[in-house]
């Protein structure tokens, strides 16, 4: 990808943006890092590659050791029990960063847990971006800052409920790419992406003075393969980006798992709900002596994630303090996942299983001890009396301001998606979304009928990729969709010069266990058994960027079937910090995304179990601009609302109520 000037200019103001930290004003905040921030963009021309980086990280001036023996990890050669949780910095807004961080501590943490995320990191082949959340550089330095340790986990490949588990969508497009194994192909794009990650991060492994104690190897291999060769290649591309590191792998609670997922030289760790029978499976199976040593649990699940469903639940959470308090009273140690687990804004969620899918919400809150606004929820006071037995040093729990509420307020319909189109893509048949560039989001398919045809329409081979809706002529005839099993037949009839379009969303890619990831159309569309041949136009719509309608812009929502449309609204403010965080509630929405201020927040889905969208106070100024792409607008007044408590619930599904 070619950097435009545009591009330049757009990652300047992202990385010199004002930082607020909670509930203090600009002017008397203090950021993780020092107080210049320069831009640095390079582009390496041997390696093909560009990197975005925002710098503003000082040197670090002594080094340090990290060591253990059969039980005890010893940091510059002093004993250190982890007591860990997992933030992940992708999954939080940078200016939250160290309050966050600063929690942690206060519940009784030493040790932050992140997993890296690969798509966001490199959204194209050898296009990096390092800045806004992606400047995990900077994530590190306020864990110094707060003189927490941390240990590394960026995959490539990590679960996390990310899109294909955090794995880039255009891996797809790589010709015999076969992924999480030992394939030239998959190695030779880890290898850079770990270089990339490794030149961020080396001032922060610990050899360098940083908090980085070690770093993980995959995430869960044991339950997909065995492969040592898979295995010891990720190793030794690791040992390169992170020199002097010790390395770790983490495995689920099972022998096939452990076995299959350890390495010689690396330390073997479980992770799950029950570390009593997992620490004791982890010495019989493991037998190793390079990779045993203390026992961690490497993720205690707190509780679990949530997918989009007119069935599906919020998880609640697990008073897991009594297990907690066992590790830590034997001389163990544990990261409790999540102790934080933020969001997957705007488009970073995967899906569950295979049929049907499943998509995890916007929404990562988890039900973890700092729920998403980055406040402590009931859970967290219990872990806290645990830890803090075990780590005196804990400080005091600091106040936080309770979030706003923002007053009903009106949004107006200013624009049909598709009444201006960005320029098409025309093919003689339809493209998957990576082949024309492009990883999330939606891409409208259009073709204009050059006979008749009539009957049930399939779009593609086998199961939609993910949500297909469907209009003929603008208007919606039906919408085809993933997460049903048995899908409602949709019949149209089409007649030459009538329009078809197809806009087609991805859900998010599976987490894990299939191996055809590619969004879109994958072979023909066929309407009765007529195959729609010919001309095909495609019009991406990544919504990596708000749309640029004109102010005054006007737009009349006259039926219940009408295409997508954008709507607008303004809101005041007067809060600073994580006094201006907001839930933002869209009563009559049914399903969309949400821009604020210029940033794409998420999708929203009436269906639930997810009712609000966070909105951090941080990205508020005084007047604040939203945008609301309705994917299925109807004729009734809109309005929106900021509410300071959050609810979960669910709402029959307007598409296919039976559906399941
Ligand atoms: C880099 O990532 C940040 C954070 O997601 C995003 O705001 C920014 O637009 C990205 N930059 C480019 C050039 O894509
Ligand atoms: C290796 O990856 C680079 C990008 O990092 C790419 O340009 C190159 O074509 C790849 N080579 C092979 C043999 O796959």
């Amino acid at each position: 990808m070619k950097l435009s000037i545009a591009t330049f200019a757009s990652v300047a103001s992202i990385a010199t943006a004002q930082q607020t930290m909670w509930g203090q004003s600009p002017a008397t905040s203090t950021s993780g890092s020092s107080g210049v921030t320069t831009t640095r963009i390079s582009t390496t021309t041997a390696s093909q590659s560009s990197t975005l980086v925002s710098s503003s990280h000082p040197q670090t001036s002594t080094s340090g050791t990290f060591s253990y023996d059969s039980k005890t990890f010893y940091v510059n050669g002093k004993p250190f029990q982890i007591i860990g949780g997992q933030i992940d910095p992708q999954r939080v807004p940078k200016e939250y960063w160290a309050q966050r961080i600063q929690m942690a501590k206060s519940m009784g943490l030493n040790t932050i847990f992140s997993y890296l995320f690969w798509h966001y990191i490199e959204p194209q082949q050898g296009t990096f971006n390092f800045t806004g959340i992606n400047d995990v550089a900077s994530f590190y330095q306020a864990v110094r800052d707060a003189g927490m340790m941390a240990v590394l986990r960026p995959g490539p490949y990590v679960t996390a409920e990310r899109d294909w588990g955090g794995l880039p969508g255009w891996l797809s497009q790589i010709p015999n790419m076969q992924t999480r194994a030992n394939n030239g192909p998959f190695l030779n794009a880890t290898a850079a992406y770990f270089n990339a990650v490794g030149k961020q991060l080396q001032p922060y492994l610990i050899s360098n003075g940083g908090p980085i104690l070690m770093a993980q190897i995959e995430n869960e291999y044991g339950y997909v393969g065995s492969d040592m060769n898979y295995k010891q290649a990720l190793s030794n591309q690791m040992a390169s980006a992170f020199p002097n590191t010790k390395q770790y792998t983490n495995d689920g609670n099972s022998a096939g798992a452990l076995r299959g997922g350890s390495l010689p030289g690396a330390l073997a760790v479980v992770d799950g709900t029950d570390p009593q029978s997992g620490f004791t499976l982890r010495n019989q199976v493991i037998t190793t002596q390079s990779e045993l040593g203390p026992l961690i649990d490497g993720e205690y699940w707190v509780t679990w994630f949530d997918a989009w469903g007119p069935k599906n639940g919020h998880a609640g959470y697990n008073n897991g303090a009594s297990t907690l308090d066992w590790i830590l009273s034997n001389g163990n140690h544990f990261s409790i996942y999540m102790f934080h687990g933020g969001g997957n804004f705007p488009f970073g969620n995967g899906a569950g299983g295979q049929n049907p899918l499943q998509p995890f919400t916007t929404s990562y809150d988890y039900a973890a001890p700092l729920d998403e606004s980055g406040r402590p929820a009931p859970i967290y006071s219990n872990f806290r009396s645990t830890c803090v037995k075990y780590n005196s040093a804990a400080p005091a729990v600091p106040s936080i301001p309770s979030l706003q509420s923002i007053p009903l307020f009106t949004l107006t319909p200013v624009a049909g998606l598709f009444d201006s189109l960005p320029p098409p893509i025309t093919k003689s048949s339809p493209q998957v979304m990576e082949a024309l560039g492009q990883c999330f989001g939606y891409i409208l398919y259009e073709y204009v009928a050059t006979g008749s045809a009539s009957g049930q329409i399939q779009v593609g081979t086998g199961a939609p990729r993910d949500r297909v809706l469907i209009y003929v002529n603008g208007v919606r005839k039906g919408v085809l969709d993933a997460i049903y099993n048995t899908r409602p037949a949709v019949t149209i009839s089409l007649n030459q010069g009538d329009k078809l379009w197809l806009f087609i969303e991805n859900l998010g890619r599976v987490k894990d266990g299939i191996t055809d990831q590619r969004k879109g159309i994958v072979g023909p569309v066929t309407v009765g058994g007529t195959v729609l041949s010919g001309s095909w136009n495609h019009y991406l719509f990544p919504l990596d960027v708000e749309p640029s309608i004109p102010t005054g812009s006007t737009k009349t929502v006259s039926s219940n079937t009408a295409a997508p449309v954008w709507y607008h609204g303004t809101f005041g403010n007067t809060q600073t910090g994580m006094a201006a965080d907001t839930f933002l509630s869209l009563p009559n929405g049914i399903k969309g995304v949400v821009f604020v201020n210029g940033r794409n927040i998420g999708r929203y889905w009436a269906i639930g179990p997810q009712q609000q969208l966070w909105v951090p106070g941080a990205w508020l100024s005084g007047t604040n601009q939203i945008y609301v792409l309705e994917l299925e607008p109807t004729t009734g007044n809109r309005v929106a609302l900021g509410l300071s408590t959050r609810t979960w619930g669910n709402n029959p599904d307007p598409d296919c109520n039976n559906c399941s």
